[in-house]
């Protein structure tokens, strides 16, 4: 019925009309008016959709040109970058997945969805699903982080909470899996640059995110800026035509970034705009961004042979699929039902539970949770910064709406000192540290929230320190003489490397930019009303001169093995020159990470014990079942994230020396204890090899069960053919 629709409505198209349909016409978003320009542009029926249209007024009035004056009466669709939250803000992207809790990253999406919906928005360009392994990227914001399962099943359900039950529900919104693919790889973490990726490594790291996406049926696909292995993503015919379309059977629609088909010529892999087109539509890229090749150029390329009218037939195939799936042809209008759908009470309830969710504590020197009646001085940049608590890519929040830390100590009641020490987190002005210095002293305990304003990560906004920016450090340290104890917050679009200052501090608590309802969520953190209960999907790095850091590298012939061991400090001065070291570590550093993937403190401590598997050897056809007991040995209630890993020994390719598998949240009472059960089949130990053959070979496997990436209890079985 959908096919026999879409053929009806292109046999009745022109070639203008067709090539119409593939242009998404980029709208300023400051601007007031409506052009006469654009009104008539969408009459003629050249444009498909349109990004950024701010005011709803405006989406009404172009799409009732659209459908009532267009040649073809096709409906528009009106896309924004709708990524953590639409009004109410939720935290980043690198927050949500640091909940590891697919329940709160489905139900942001979902709210994201109806308040933008209400609006007249049916698509968003998220969620992004690149593989980020390097904290200077400043996209890594708006990443899952770096590993590929927890990336694969937090994409899913984002674009769950998107989409809806059915897109064709006027409150769902097409989703977008971006950036296809590898932009996470590009060189030295900065932004748009060269990426290098092996096939083996694009399908065991960089592919099963999208293919998840894929498989809850997301409805659009955007190319990445970068070029792979030499030819832009946008133009890449193996990866759009042979992977997207026939390896995965994609049949939504494929959007290219921002002007990205015509940097292919920034690149150097096409001559001109012309050319662009031409390797932009034979690579199958279905919809052009802001840029406008198609539109200049296909007409002239079809006429030429150069490109095929059936190929053009196959992108409008795809757009009207999706508009008709979205239930556009039927009611092109937003739902009146749905209007003032903003910051509603469970809207901001949720958002302050995601906040929660995804709140890493990484120190705790027995001074977190505060006690209700502790006289807090609350110090820092990000203390009552409502904008910056937003973080990258919202266009739509309000900072009315945003509840500091600051305004929720107020609200709550906490007997608290506000002392401003820096006025944005990028001061280098030394000049108020005696106002705080002064300011504090009246305290029981220092608050300081620090971190990065929101324009500090994001796009193009990559870092080669990771240090907290301006002085920041400094002021700790001054009122680390003071012998307050201090609890550091960090506000930030990345890890910071806190190298400098862990020792000037008592706690560390990571809320990334925790959105409208962040002071909410920390002021119920910091005196234990809640536990943070996030985990790191990313390795913490001690410093920057360590990325790319991910925990699920490979082993080398040398592998590093003395954890904390630091070569260049440890060994004498004039000993023999190979005794500081062999093996594949920084001498001034050694070789983990500050704190490994999937580490996260709550306010009790767990126990792993008694191990168990099913059988030593399993056959390809058989599931391998994994149980522990997991105890809550401290003194409170508290939430685990039970992380289940695997190791293939030996490989036809050398294989990571750790991939997460599965995890379980378990809730415990103090002194409970649960046994927690994992399965592992062949299907989960497949991977790509040099010969591009998907499999799981047959040998040893190594198992882990604990509380990250570096722990665990530890067992083996054999994979039998
Ligand atoms: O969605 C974004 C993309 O991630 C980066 N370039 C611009 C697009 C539209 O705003």
């Amino acid at each position: 019925v959908e096919e026999k629709f879409i053929d009806s409505v292109l046999a009745t198209m022109s070639i203008d009309d067709k090539i119409g349909q593939t242009n998404l016409r980029g709208t300023s978003s400051r601007s007031k008016t409506l052009s006469d320009e654009l009104k008539e542009d969408v009459k003629q029926g050249k444009v498909g959709a349109l990004l950024n249209v701010m005011k709803v007024e405006f989406v009404d009035e172009l799409q009732k040109i659209a459908v009532e004056e267009s040649p073809n009466k096709i409906p528009l669709i009106f896309g924004r970058d709708v990524v953590h939250g639409f009004k109410t803000i939720f935290p980043i992207p690198i927050g949500l997945a640091s909940s590891w809790d697919t329940d709160i990253v489905k139900s942001s999406s979902r709210i994201a969805a109806i308040e933008a919906s209400s609006v007249g928005i049916r698509w968003t360009f998220a969620p992004m699903l690149d593989i980020a392994r390097d904290s200077r990227w400043g996209r890594i914001a708006e990443s899952p982080g770096e590993d590929p399962y927890l990336a694969s099943v937090y994409g899913k359900a984002y674009i769950e909470g998107f989409q809806g039950d059915s897109l064709n529900n006027p409150t769902s919104i097409a989703a977008c899996a971006k950036h296809y693919i590898g932009y996470g790889a590009v060189i030295g973490g900065r932004d748009y640059n060269t990426t290098i990726i092996p096939e083996p490594l694009l399908r065991n790291v960089y592919l099963p995110p999208f293919q998840s996406a894929l498989d809850v049926g997301v409805a659009t696909v955007m190319t990445s800026f970068n070029e792979i292995n030499g030819i832009p993503a946008t133009g890449n015919e193996f990866l759009l035509k042979n992977v997207l379309r026939d390896e995965l059977n994609f049949d939504g629609f494929v959007v290219s970034d921002w002007d990205s088909v015509i940097e292919m010529i920034a690149h150097g892999y096409a001559k001109d705009e012309k050319q662009a087109g031409e390797l932009a539509a034979n690579a199958g890229m279905d919809m052009e961004m802001s840029s406008r090749a198609y539109e200049h150029y296909l007409k002239d390329l079809i006429k030429e042979g150069k490109v095929t009218e059936s190929q053009l037939n196959a992108f409008v195939k795809n757009i009207l699929r999706i508009k008709l799936r979205l239930g556009l042809f039927e009611m092109p209008y937003r739902d009146k039902n749905n209007e003032s759908s903003f910051y509603k009470k469970e809207h901001l309830a949720e958002a302050k539970e995601a906040a929660i969710k995804s709140s890493v504590l990484l120190k705790n020197k027995n001074i977190l949770p505060l006690s209700g009646d502790t006289k807090v001085a609350l110090i820092g940049p990000l203390a009552n910064a409502p904008l910056d608590q937003m973080g990258t890519w919202t266009f739509d929040g309000e900072k009315e709406h945003t509840i500091t830390p600051l305004k929720a100590f107020k609200e709550a009641k906490v007997n608290v000192t506000y002392v401003t020490g820096l006025t944005h987190s990028r001061d280098r002005s030394k000049a108020q540290f005696k106002k705080a210095t002064n300011g504090v002293k009246d305290s029981d305990v220092i608050v300081f929230v620090a971190g990065e304003e929101a324009i500090l990560s994001g796009e193009a906004h990559s870092r080669a320190s990771l240090d907290l920016p301006g002085v920041q450090e400094d002021l700790i340290k001054e009122l680390s003489k003071t012998g307050k104890p201090i609890v550091l917050v960090i506000m930030a679009g990345r890890p910071i490397t806190i190298t400098n200052i862990i020792d000037n501090v008592d706690a560390v608590l990571m809320s990334w930019h925790p959105g409208t309802m962040g002071g909410t969520a920390l002021q119920e953190i910091i005196f234990g009303l809640r536990e943070p209960e996030g985990r790191l999907p990313v390795s913490w790095p001690k410093v920057a001169g360590q990325l790319p850091y991910f925990y699920n590298h490979k082993n080398t012939g040398r592998p590093a093995n003395k954890k904390d061991y630091v070569a260049m400090y440890d060994i004498p001065i004039g000993a023999w020159q190979s005794s500081l070291g062999n093996d594949s570590h920084y001498l001034d550093i050694g070789y983990t990470p500050h704190f490994p993937f999937g580490f996260g403190l709550g306010y009790t401590e767990f126990q792993y014990d008694n191990l168990q598997i099913s059988k030593d050897t399993i056959g390809f056809n058989e599931e391998l079942i994994v149980k522990v007991s997991v105890t809550n040995v401290g003194k409170k209630k508290g939430k685990e994230i039970v992380q289940f890993y695997t190791q293939d020994i030996v490989g036809s390719i050398t294989r990571p020396i750790r991939e997460l598998k599965g995890f379980q949240h378990v809730s415990l009472n103090a002194g409970e204890t649960k046994e927690v059960i994992f399965k592992v089949s062949a299907a989960q130990l497949e991977f790509t090899n040099h010969k591009q053959i998907r499999d799981a070979e047959e040998g040893d496997f190594n198992i882990w069960v604990g509380s990250d990436a570096e722990s665990g209890l530890k067992d083996t079985f054999y994979l039998k053919k």
